[in-house]
């Protein structure tokens, strides 16, 4: 019976869907259309009835990662001199593994994509049908050139180890991606179905692609975690991104992030917070805020239209951000003595290695004492940034620290009213 008013309901509405998408659009088979298995449709797409979204996200670096020079020559940020290179690299000494005259240098017309900009790029070229990262990387705010993996890059498929991360719609098996950059459906899932319902049909619309802020807040801080991460696949052999992984499922099947714990000194601190990049997925899960549920899009937005980002995307520059939620903070321990308001200064030192040493925001959100370094001196503290230039002494600091530590939070009494006095 119930099967009976369903068909009978489908046959009204779907007839009906195709009609109202003749006015102006194409009619689409629902039916046939929703038979096919999803795929990737690539940003440009989606463009076309979401232009303002569409707009935004290409102010972001989201829309930049990976750029054709062959397009668009000024994608490249570096001057490509290669005798300014092979300068660069001679300084490195005997910090190379292959002497600098050596390493191979790409001409820019042989260079495929180019992968960032902000920090530091790096350079795709293409060997025998497959795609690998040229030893040479440029960094941006020292206007530098350093080696990178000088001696294994022809051992590196750019797709295997980093693609996934970097490109939507990745198939390691076909060795081929829909889109270089991370593109709208990284985020929102595949958007063959959506893309193709007639505008009118806003419910199924709504069904057929995923929204992050309908989803719960820990399988949608997962999407974001898919890439601002480090680990490994492990539904695929030497995969170091998430492979099979779609928004809106558990991360956890496809990826292992890697630890301190498990073995991986180059890329954590021994306390587990972030020495390297594209790892604030693995700090934040350690914090406060994962606990309460305050995840990156708490903080960052991805695109926010009519908004022009800061330079990390957050919805507030530098500790304002905080203040959107901590209206209140004790006034005692170090609060007390530091007269400015810079939470991001302790809260989330410079501790993360992009390109140069401590580039990077730490996203653990907790303050690193003296005592922690002193405790293991591989581990950095959030005071030296600033307390570094009167050669201060560790155990002073901590002392000092300490001692402010002990006043005691002010307690809750009234204050006793005193009477008035009229001055002779
Ligand atoms: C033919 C027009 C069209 C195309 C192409 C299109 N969309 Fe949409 N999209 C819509 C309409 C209409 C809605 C529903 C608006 C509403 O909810 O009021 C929508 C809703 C959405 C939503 C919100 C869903 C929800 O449940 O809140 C997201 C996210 C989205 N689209 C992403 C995309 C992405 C990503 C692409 C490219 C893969 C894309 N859209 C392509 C028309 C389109
Ligand atoms: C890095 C991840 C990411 C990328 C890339 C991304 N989005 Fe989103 N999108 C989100 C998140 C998270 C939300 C929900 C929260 C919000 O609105 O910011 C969202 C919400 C939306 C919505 C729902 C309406 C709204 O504003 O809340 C639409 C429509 C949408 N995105 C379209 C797009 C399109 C089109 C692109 C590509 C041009 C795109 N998104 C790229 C993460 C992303
Ligand atoms: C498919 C992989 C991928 C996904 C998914 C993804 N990101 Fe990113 N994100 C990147 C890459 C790669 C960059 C660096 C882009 C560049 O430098 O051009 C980046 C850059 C950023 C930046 C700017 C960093 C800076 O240096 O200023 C922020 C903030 C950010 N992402 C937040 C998010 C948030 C929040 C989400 C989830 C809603 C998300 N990302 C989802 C890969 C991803
Ligand atoms: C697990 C996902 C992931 C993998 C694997 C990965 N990256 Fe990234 N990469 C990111 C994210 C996320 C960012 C931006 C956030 C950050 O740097 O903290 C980034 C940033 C970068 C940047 C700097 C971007 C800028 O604008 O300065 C470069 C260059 C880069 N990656 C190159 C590579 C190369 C080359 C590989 C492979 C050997 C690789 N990445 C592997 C996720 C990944
Ligand atoms: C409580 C707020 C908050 C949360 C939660 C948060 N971030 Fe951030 N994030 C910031 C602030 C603040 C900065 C640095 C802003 C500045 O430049 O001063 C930042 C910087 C970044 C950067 C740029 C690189 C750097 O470290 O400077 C990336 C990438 C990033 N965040 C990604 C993420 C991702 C992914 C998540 C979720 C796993 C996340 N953030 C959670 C506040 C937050
Ligand atoms: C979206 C709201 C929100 C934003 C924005 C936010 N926080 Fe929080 N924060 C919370 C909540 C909720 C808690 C947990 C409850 C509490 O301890 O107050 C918390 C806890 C903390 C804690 C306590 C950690 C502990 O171990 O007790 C610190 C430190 C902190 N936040 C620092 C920051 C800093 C620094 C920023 C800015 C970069 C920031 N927060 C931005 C909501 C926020
Ligand atoms: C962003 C820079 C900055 C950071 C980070 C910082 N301090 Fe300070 N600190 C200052 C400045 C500037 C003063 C001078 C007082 C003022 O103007 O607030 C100061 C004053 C002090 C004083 C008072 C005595 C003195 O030496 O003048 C102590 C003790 C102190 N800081 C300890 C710490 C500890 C412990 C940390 C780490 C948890 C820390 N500070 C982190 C900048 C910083
Ligand atoms: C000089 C370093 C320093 C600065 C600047 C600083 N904090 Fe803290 N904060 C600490 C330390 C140390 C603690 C003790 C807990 C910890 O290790 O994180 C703390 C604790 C906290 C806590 C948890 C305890 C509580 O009071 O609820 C919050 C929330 C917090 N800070 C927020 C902020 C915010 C917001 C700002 C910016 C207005 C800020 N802090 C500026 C060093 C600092």
């Amino acid at each position: 019976m119930r099967a009976k008013t369903l068909a009978a309901a489908i046959s009204v509405v779907f007839p009906a869907l195709m009609l109202m998408a003749c006015g102006g659009e194409q009619a689409v088979d629902v039916k046939k259309l929703m038979a096919s298995p999803k795929s990737y449709v690539g940003s440009d797409t989606c463009k076309m009835c979401h232009l303002e979204h569409f707009d935004s996200w290409m102010m972001t670096l989201h829309s930049r990662m990976t750029q054709d020079p062959q397009k668009n020559r000024d994608v490249i940020i570096a001057d490509f001199d290669e005798k300014r290179i092979r300068e660069d690299l001679a300084k490195l000494g005997d910090k190379l593994k292959v002497p600098a005259d050596q390493i191979f240098i790409p001409k820019i017309e042989d260079i495929k994509y180019t992968i960032g900009s902000q920090w530091k790029q790096r350079y795709i070229i293409e060997k025998g049908g497959v795609l690998y990262i040229a030893p040479i990387q440029y960094n941006a705010d020292t206007d530098r050139w350093v080696n990178y993996n000088e001696a294994t890059w022809e051992k590196n498929p750019w797709l295997l180890k980093c693609g996934g991360c970097h490109a939507t719609g990745v198939d390691l098996d076909k060795q081929k991606f829909v889109e270089p950059a991370v593109g709208c459906e990284a985020c929102h899932g595949k958007g063959s179905w959506h893309a193709a319902l007639p505008k009118t049909a806003v419910f199924e619309k709504r069904q057929t692609i995923v929204n992050p802020s309908k989803l719960t807040s820990g399988v949608a801080v997962e999407i974001c975690g898919s890439c601002h991460n480090r680990g490994k696949a492990t539904k695929f052999k030497d995969a170091e991104w998430a492979v099979g992984y779609e928004p809106g499922k558990s991360l956890e099947i496809f990826f292992k992030s890697t630890s301190f714990a498990g073995g991986d000194a180059t890329h954590l601190y021994g306390n587990e917070f972030s020495k390297a990049h594209h790892q604030q997925y693995i700090d934040w899960k350690q914090s406060k805020h994962f606990k309460e549920g305050v995840n990156c899009i708490s903080c960052h937005y991805v695109h926010q239209i009519g908004v022009p980002p800061t330079r990390s995307q957050t919805q507030a520059a530098g500790s304002k951000q905080c203040f959107a939620c901590h209206v209140q903070i004790n006034q005692n321990m170090a609060h007390s003595i530091h007269s400015f308001a810079n939470c991001v200064g302790c809260h989330m030192p410079r501790i993360v290695t992009s390109a140069e040493s401590g580039d990077l925001h730490s996203h653990v959100f907790a303050t690193l004492l003296p005592s922690d370094t002193l405790k293991n001196k591989a581990i950095p503290n959030s005071c030296q940034t600033c307390h570094k230039h009167k050669n201060e002494d560790l155990n002073e600091l901590q002392a000092d620290w300490d001692a402010l530590a002990k006043i005691p939070k002010p307690v809750g009494k009234p204050i006793e009213s005193i009477p008035y006095k009229r001055a002779k």
